[in-house]
């Protein structure tokens, strides 16, 4: 496949190598699943810490030369076949003028939350194209640095996410706070997620139009929600930018924890979903037609077991999900504390697969 890459330097072209996780999300056969990792560009890696020493967070996500180092590292240690952009899911609530701060062992900060209606007074629909340039310039940089060994996976969080960051102001086990303004300023909740889902929908769009040729909407925390909450404050908001993309690049959904409505959003044009290890490959399947390619499930701290216990995991779950329609990955991101060698020994397995 030849693809062009748009920029402000000269256009070119490449041919992508690796398609394995085109092949899976257009649902065509294949002697193995495509593999990668939520979260592989990441601390578990001492090429990456050795960065991360250097450079603070944002100074890494802004840097197009940085993100492009990052981005590759995973595909050169462990082997993925696919890369995914190294950024974060807060640049959007940043670029919406709230401040967000990631400092080391705390995790994300937002100072100002946003509490009442009028405190989305305070923040805009920016022009991502100014905003989060520097987003769409690492694309370009890395896509050229890659020169099509694998595909390129861009990435937002869905609307809901994102919320429950602007609302609750930081990480939580429960974002109670995030979920009360929703159902006690439901209102206001619902401006907001609009403003959130057409700042993605600009965001996505530009990031296709840079030359990303996959689409993650990470909805880390939807599986906070009863069945109804998520088709009322999540799913609306994920179908919105999944619509705007579908037809140009394709989506994969992963709202963790909400295997209640797969059905639901197989019904209603998704064609990728990732699931985490609390359901079966069973019951994905039961739930969603046989069009759907599904992702995932390996609980990341199966990592950590011995390599041929490992091995035989990562077996026993393609043949539960099959070879086809399938993307071998874990059911969330990878941990700081997995050896890199463990890394490397779960691509392998699925590289490895024999029927
Ligand atoms: O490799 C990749 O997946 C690409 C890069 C990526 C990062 N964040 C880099 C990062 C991606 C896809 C994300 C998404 C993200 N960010 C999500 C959704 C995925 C998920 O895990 O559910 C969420 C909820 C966030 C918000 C966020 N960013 C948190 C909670 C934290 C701190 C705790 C943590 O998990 O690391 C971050 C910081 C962050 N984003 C780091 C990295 C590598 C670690 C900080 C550092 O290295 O200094």
């Amino acid at each position: 496949m030849t693809e062009t890459i748009l920029g402000t330097e000269p256009m070119q072209t490449y041919t992508l190598q690796n398609d394995l996780l085109l092949k899976a999300l257009r649902g065509e056969a294949v002697e193995r699943p495509p593999v990668w990792m939520m979260r592989q560009a990441g601390r578990y890696l001492p090429e990456y810490i050795a960065l991360r020493n250097k450079y603070d967070f944002f100074t890494r996500v802004q840097t197009p030369e940085l993100v492009t180092e990052i981005t590759l590292q995973p595909i050169d240690i462990v082997g993925t076949d696919a890369a995914i952009l190294f950024s974060d899911i807060l640049v959007v609530p940043q670029a919406m003028g709230l401040e967000v701060q990631l400092n080391e062992g705390i995790g994300p900060v937002l100072p100002e939350p946003i509490k009442h209606i009028d405190d989305l007074k305070r923040i805009h629909v920016p022009d991502v194209n100014d905003s989060l340039h520097y987003v769409m310039d690492a694309i370009t940089l890395t896509n050229k640095t890659l020169a099509g060994r694998v595909p390129l996976i861009g990435f937002a969080g869905a609307p809901f996410t994102i919320l429950c960051y602007m609302v609750e102001g930081k990480g939580s086990k429960t974002f109670d706070k995030a979920k009360a303004f929703c159902y006690q300023q439901p209102e206001a909740a619902k401006q907001l997620l609009q403003m959130i889902t057409d700042t993605t929908i600009a965001y996505v769009q530009a990031q296709v139009q840079a030359g990303v040729h996959v689409i993650q909407i990470f909805d880390s925390w939807s599986g906070l929600l009863s069945k109804d909450d998520f088709e009322t404050w999540a799913m609306p908001y994920m179908l919105q930018i999944q619509a705007s993309v579908q037809a140009s690049c394709p989506v994969i959904l992963y709202p963790k924890g909400s295997w209640y409505s797969l059905e639901t959003l197989a019904n209603n044009g998704t064609k990728a979903i990732g699931v985490d290890w609390c359901i079966t490959p069973e019951f994905a399947r039961a739930q969603t037609n046989s069009k759907v390619t599904l992702q995932g499930n390996l609980d990341p701290a199966k990592l950590l077991l011995p390599i041929p216990q490992l091995q035989q995991e990562v077996h026993n779950m393609i043949s539960r999900f099959g070879v086809n329609n399938y993307i071998a990955n874990l059911g969330h991101g990878i941990t700081p504390n997995i050896p890199v060698d463990h890394a490397k020994a779960f691509v392998d397995a699925v590289k490895n697969y024999v029927q």
